[in-house]
């Protein structure tokens, strides 16, 4: 239990913190941790312009004397691990601002995680998927809520931890109620809590150091004075970060020395109970609990989550030429601008300027800044250049290709006579236009005139969150995503900074441009002519940058020119290769650069998904009956469904998606829809469909799996497909898994979109239960106005269409179809509604058995959803359980 102090009164805190030091001074001898001194002196921050630098040079990575670490218990190497990569985060609520700069980090690192709130007595959540553990770490957001565990979960939980080799991370933060000092429940470990502490130093042998290079003592006081510092006697646990108290007069006299330094992390290396563990005492709003956070997870996971130590950094300067006459560069800046890429270079490697250009201002500043323009002109081998538009115009707002690519070609003809190397194969457009959302005469444009490979932009999928960003591939063209890193057109000086010039400083200093480096292993920065000109903010920032990083990691920070960039891009991130769309217009920054001809209208607001032979054509028909509903155009080349979702079409873009549908004469009252019955068991559709159209409604047909199949199966015979021709639909169905391929592979298509369960599960991921509908489609094979009527009130169509009325059976046919005068009728083709024989009773009675689990779980499923099970499951079910 806590034990020691009870809660003092403030007036009391300075004895409390005189008696604190006397505990420590008091065990001190025993202590191996406590006992690092300050062997340092504080040093001056330079003031602007001369860049940040406070370890400069020879400074970081040659620490003062410690201990010599106890060798950690080592972790479990990757390929033997039994646990899925995922983080358990117990948060202590939704809205708790450490467990969100938690989650901040883990998604910027693109690590997979769970948030859990911190369970109350008998909620731990299931830990393990039979034998494989669902979690590689556990992390606490408030430690108090591991240790007073009701012993159950505690030995639940740290069973797990063991027998799985999954490491813990707790954070405890003291607050003014906090016990001044106590020993953690069963640890054998004490905290002292509500210190404020000062010069801060990394621990250069603790075990977890990873990305995190220990760095000598840095001075000055850490924020806040609500810390807590760990004492041990116990050899598990080693210190990651050492601080010392900040008291302005030695308050105790003796043996402890004036800076003691004291561990307000610390690193249990499991030689306790077998459990590693990494204690903070704070929580991560000092910049550098990040830092070791990060190496944290990487040491607990056994490097299973972690970042690799290589950065690339690219620097755009946008706007050359372009700036306002008064913020541009002169001759001083660009001798400037080649001082500091050289002084850059022996710290990054090949670390290139990369400029983008607009010729047509060229020659427009005052006459200082036209020299300017042409010193960087004479220097222009020395840096990289891409291509802006010639009038710095936005593409977007040209809807002809051709108009866009005589700009172009105007910006090109510039650069080939002023010498400026055209073969970079990147372009930036103005304010992300056209780039994203995609606006195709752009990407034509671009390859045609300069043969560009890749660009960058901000907005995929939106502006912010920024570690959100992230690129992808359309038509050929690699889109990277981009930082920016606090600089605008406007911020050229730094005592204007907004916020404060602290702020800057903040940010570079382990705030977010320092992490935005840290937890992305590609950045391309956007600055602007003007951040070169005037205080020169873009020198101050990346020089800085760059010796922070220097001085406080081990990343090897480097760059590369942006096509090797973008291959190296999406060779570490090969999923983001597929774009994923968005409705343009529900972004006010994509509505602003979505082109005024094209409109957010010509999108379904219903989908009909399948599966394939359940009734979806007998719908689509019977619906475009309906004056108020639109069908997509026929497509010539899928069997008239778009089948945009699910295949190769969706690469063409929503531009070509949109052009299958008529521009509505009045948007809220008109129902567009589109059927593609193959979306409904595609892994990829709900996902995409959700992103596109996250308000559609879904209506899927469902009928007996086992008739599905076999329809399936005479259809492709009535297509004349040889598998089916040689093979009976009994061999078909029930094929070994040596078959051959091709058997295969009709045998998947007549059983895979029969898991019904399983494929609407996917769908209601993404979608919620109330945009869905099953349709029964045994009841729309024998009584369609009843399911017309149910799929009406659905949609909320007006008016009612009476499908009683309009609907007539056809005695030749043997189904319903459109009633016409004269007693005539409209049917669906021949290739609905086929005769064949019925199915054989040995196939019937497999099928039965094969989908009984499936059928099983979908009465589940739609019970669940409080949905009417169909006809045809009911009876599927009685017969499963009576036979
Ligand atoms: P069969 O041709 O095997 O009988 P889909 O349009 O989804 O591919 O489904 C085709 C199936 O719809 C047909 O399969 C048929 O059973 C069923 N169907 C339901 N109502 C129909 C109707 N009014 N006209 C034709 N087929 C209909």
């Amino acid at each position: 239990m806590l034990k020691l102090w009870k809660v003092v009164r403030p007036a009391r805190q300075l004895e409390l913190h005189r008696l604190i030091l006397l505990l420590i001074a008091f065990s001190l001898g025993s202590m191996g941790f406590l006992a690092y001194y300050v062997s340092t002196s504080p040093k001056a921050k330079e003031p602007m312009p001369l860049p940040l630098g406070d370890c400069s040079s020879g400074a970081a990575g040659a620490p003062g004397p410690v201990r010599p670490p106890v060798p950690p218990r080592p972790p479990r190497p990757p390929e033997t691990a039994r646990t899925e990569p995922v983080v358990l985060v117990f948060v202590e609520s939704a809205y708790s601002q450490l467990g969100q700069e938690i989650v901040a980090i883990l998604e910027s690192s693109r690590f997979r995680y769970s948030t859990e709130l911190a369970p109350g007595r008998g909620d731990m959540p299931t830990l393990t998927d039979h034998t494989r553990g669902r979690y590689v770490l556990v992390i606490y957001e408030n430690l108090l809520k591991y240790v007073n565990l009701d012993a159950w979960s505690r030995e639940l939980l740290d069973r797990y931890c063991v027998e799985y080799g999954v490491g813990i991370i707790g954070f405890f933060r003291a607050h003014e109620h906090s016990l001044l000092s106590a020993q953690l429940k069963g640890f054998p470990l004490f905290l002292h809590s509500n210190l404020g502490l000062r010069d801060y130093q990394v621990n250069p042998t603790a075990p977890l150091l990873h990305l995190t290079r220990p760095s000598r003592l840095e001075p000055g006081p850490l924020p806040g004075d609500d810390w807590t510092i760990f004492q041990s006697n116990h050899s598990t646990y080693e210190p990651v970060l050492l601080a010392s108290l900040r008291l302005a007069e030695p308050p105790v006299p003796g043996p402890v020395p004036r800076r003691a330094r004291l561990p307000t992390v610390v690193q249990d290396l499991g030689l306790h109970d077998g459990i590693q563990r990494v204690l903070f005492g704070h929580g991560l709003s000092f910049w550098l609990h990040k830092l070791v956070f990060v190496d944290a997870v990487a040491y607990l996971t056994g490097k299973r989550l972690c970042l690799d130590l290589d950065r690339y950094i690219l620097v755009d300067i946008d706007d050359i030429f372009v700036g306002k006459e008064g913020t541009r560069m002169k001759v001083a800046d660009v001798e400037a601008l080649l001082t500091t890429q050289n002084k850059l270079r022996t710290l990054v490697p090949n670390f290139t300027f990369n400029l983008g250009f607009s010729g047509k201002f060229y020659h427009t500043g005052t006459e200082e800044e036209d020299a300017g323009d042409d010193m960087l002109l004479k220097h222009r081998q020395e840096f990289w250049w891409f291509p802006h538009m010639w009038s710095h115009m936005q593409p977007h707002l040209f809807h002809n290709r051709s108009v866009l690519a005589d700009q172009m070609r105007l910006n090109k003809q510039f650069a080939l006579e002023h010498g400026i190397p055209t073969d970079l194969g990147y372009a930036v457009a103005p304010h992300h236009s056209g780039v994203y959302p995609i606006h195709t005469q752009l990407y034509e444009a671009w390859k045609s005139v300069w043969g560009i490979q890749v660009t960058s932009t901000e907005e995929y999928p939106h502006l912010r969150p920024a570690r959100y960003r992230r690129g992808f591939i359309h038509n050929g063209i690699m889109v990277l995503p981009r930082q920016t890193c606090g600089l605008f057109t406007h911020t050229i000086f730094y005592n204007e900074y907004p916020g404060g010039s602290r702020e800057l400083d903040r940010s570079i200093r382990g705030g977010e441009l320092f992490l935005t480096v840290l937890l992305n292993p590609i950045s391309i920065f956007m600055t602007h002519l003007s951040n070169y000109g005037n205080d020169r903010l873009g020198l101050y920032t990346f020089e800085s940058l760059v010796r922070f990083l220097q001085c406080w990691t081990r990343l090897r920070l480097q760059t590369l020119p942006p096509v090797p960039l973008a291959r190296k891009y999406f060779d570490l991130f090969p999923q983001e290769r597929s774009p994923l769309w968005q409705n343009p217009c529900d972004d006010k920054r994509h509505k602003d650069i979505w082109s005024k001809e094209k409109t957010c209208d010509r999108l379904p607001k219903f989908l009909i998904v399948g599966p394939q032979k359940t009734g979806t054509t007998a719908i689509h028909f019977f619906l475009s009956l309906h004056p108020a509903v639109t069908s997509s155009f026929p497509s010539p080349s899928t069997f008239e469904e778009i089948q945009f979702f699910n295949g190769p079409n969706y690469h063409k873009g929503i531009d070509w998606y949109m052009d299958f549908f008529p521009v509505p004469s009045n948007a809220s009252t008109d129902f567009l829809f589109e059927k593609s019955a193959t979306y409904f068991d595609s892994e990829v559709v709900p996902r995409r469909g959700a992103a596109l159209l996250p308000r559609a409604k879904i209506i899927t047909v469902l009928t007996n799996p086992a008739d599905r199949a076999y329809s399936w199966y005479q259809h492709q015979r009535a297509h004349g497909d040889p598998v089916a021709l040689n093979y009976t639909f009994y061999q078909v169905i029930s094929a070994s898994s040596q078959a051959p391929p091709a058997l295969r592979s009709l045998q998947n298509r007549c059983l895979v979109p029969g898991y019904y369960s399983t494929h609407l599960q996917r769908w209601l991921t993404y979608y919620p239960s109330g945009q869905l509908l099953i349709v029964d489609g045994q009841e729309l094979r024998t009584n369609p106005a009843a399911s017309m009527e149910s799929i009406q009130k659905f949609l909320g169509i007006t008016p009612f269409l009476n499908y009683t009325r309009t609907l007539r059976f056809d005695e030749d046919k043997g189904f319903w179809c459109q009633g016409l005068e004269g007693g005539k009728t409209r049917c669906l083709g021949k290739s609905k509604g086929r005769k064949y024989p019925d199915m054989d009773t040995e196939s019937r009675l497999f099928l039965k058995d094969f989908f009984r689990n499936h059928n099983l779980e979908l009465s589940k499923l739609l019970s669940r959803l409080g949905q009417p099970v169909p006809s045809w499951l009911r009876e599927e079910l009685q017969h499963s359980s009576s036979g």
